[in-house]
């Protein structure tokens, strides 16, 4: 190493140190030290390749791959040492290569430019990320489908502008976030298949001089196939937008289940309580529970969507090929991945620790407004067109309201002709509210159980 300017591994027009403060805007070191696996893992197989083509003498290749070992140990066992002048973790790595194999070493960046190196570093994260999200998000919507196991007939009121609006059963509720999640799976599938294509190889933007061996690198670090446009190859990061729109969905997803989650454990609905491991007591309060990560669930949310938000700035009529703007793409995209394996991890242990209250959650699903709907179907089951049968059960409705009773209550003679007491009180029953929601996907329990079997094949498949 040269000791011109702090590490200047590519110095070619500038000369002295830089200024700090440029330093400190320009490197990333600090951030992108966690691709060093990737980064491992790429430079491996691009000596191998190297000296496959012959491109590197088989010695210089043994060399450097007896450095990369040497270098994944310290980086693994934390002991790797970082110089001033490590602007990234690329340049890190080869000038410690360098260090360990000599001139050897300084053969390792032939036919690849830090462009596609960077590129082929975030896809190998994009990739692995996805994935990992996506097995957090299975973990959750088993514990989802648990849940609903275990309050298969328990009932609820079901809401619309959070006001009660029919009852349903808690597994029918509980599994609506397992469709949700399901879809988030099948977005973050999408975004891991969108790394398919192999940057390294693309060199600074318009190929390289050497007959490298494109293929043979994609297959080994588990790419579909190069990238067929060196100038896209190293522009892209759009599996990055893939990755950060699954993860902004699924967050949002999670920011609803966090809301009805600090709604239900309030004293307010008193539905469930959460496990103390997920909630905080107040330094003031001594009566307080304070559904604490499940607030999170709802404030992590925008910020997600908002790295979503900030990439699609940085990508902006950015003119073609790399432009340092790109380097702005990794804390977008770092942050976001950690907020949401938090929040995966949060929600599942909410979901399989939170203890419902069965009767505080029938009682409020037995107030008889809410089975309006039903009143009026059987009128519809008399001939009634439904639009006149929603205004004579609305007139019941402000009947019984207006004068503080439940419409069980109503007394034969304020019941319409075709309506007899019996038949409404057999409506009335809470439970067959519950019951006559036989359409699929409805919440009558064979409809619940049915949908609980559909949910759990498609997790597995
Ligand atoms: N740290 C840079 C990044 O993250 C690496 C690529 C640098 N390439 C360059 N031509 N300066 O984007």
């Amino acid at each position: 190493m040269s000791t011109q300017g702090p590490s200047r591994l590519s110095a070619a027009r500038t000369a002295g140190d830089p200024d700090a403060a440029f330093q400190a805007l320009n490197d990333s070191l600090a951030f992108d030290r966690r691709l060093w696996p990737h980064d491992v893992a790429q430079s491996r197989a691009h000596a191998r390749m190297l000296g496959a083509q012959g491109i590197v003498a088989d010695a210089d290749r043994d060399a450097i791959l007896a450095a990369l070992d040497t270098v994944e140990l310290e980086l693994r066992e934390e002991r790797f040492a970082f110089a001033p002048g490590d602007e990234d973790i690329h340049m890190a790595i080869e000038r410690r290569v360098t260090e360990l194999a000599g001139p050897a070493g300084g053969r390792l960046h032939t036919a690849r430019s830090r462009n596609d190196q960077v590129a082929t570093d975030v896809a190998l994260f994009t990739r692995a990320a996805a994935h990992e999200t996506a097995a957090l998000v299975e973990g959750l919507a088993g514990a989802l489908i648990g849940a609903a196991e275990r309050h298969l007939d328990w009932a609820l009121p079901g809401y619309t502008h959070l006001q009660r609006g029919q009852p349903v059963l808690l597994s029918h509720h509980l599994l609506a976030y397992v469709w949700m999640l399901l879809r988030d799976r099948e977005r973050l599938r999408f975004a891991a298949a969108q790394t398919g294509a192999l940057p390294l190889g693309a060199g600074a933007l318009a190929g390289v001089n050497f007959a490298t061996d494109r293929a043979a690198v994609a297959g080994e670090l588990g790419f579909a196939h190069p990238a067929p446009n060196s100038i896209d190859a190293v522009s892209n990061r759009d599996f990055v937008l893939d990755l950060l729109h699954a993860a902004s969905t699924c967050a949002t997803h999670l920011s609803r289940l966090g809301s009805e989650l600090v709604l239900w454990s309030s004293a307010e609905f008193g539905f469930c309580e959460l496990p103390d491991a997920w909630t905080s007591g107040s330094s003031l309060m001594p009566q307080k529970k304070n559904p604490d990560a499940a607030e999170l669930l709802r404030a992590k949310a925008p910020r997600i969507v908002a790295h979503l938000g900030a990439l699609h700035g940085v990508l902006h009529a950015l003119p073609l090929t790399y432009n340092k703007d790109l380097q702005e793409d990794k804390e977008h995209l770092f942050d976001a991945v950690d907020a949401l394996a938090l929040c995966l991890v949060a929600a599942r242990g909410m979901v399989e620790g939170a203890v419902f209250d069965r009767e505080r959650m029938a009682a409020a699903a037995s107030d008889d407004l809410t089975a309006a709907t039903d009143l009026a179907d059987l009128l519809v089951g008399k001939g009634v067109p439904f639009r006149e049968a929603h205004g004579v059960v609305a007139g019941l409705v402000r009947a019984a309201v207006g004068s503080g009773r439940a419409l069980g209550d109503l007394r034969p003679d304020e019941l319409p002709a075709p309506l007899e007491l019996g038949e409404v009180a057999e409506v009335l029953r809470p439970q067959s509210w519950l019951d006559a929601k036989v359409s699929e996907g409805g919440t009558a329990l064979p409809r619940v159980r049915e949908q609980l079997e559909r949910a759990r094949a498609a997790l597995a498949a």
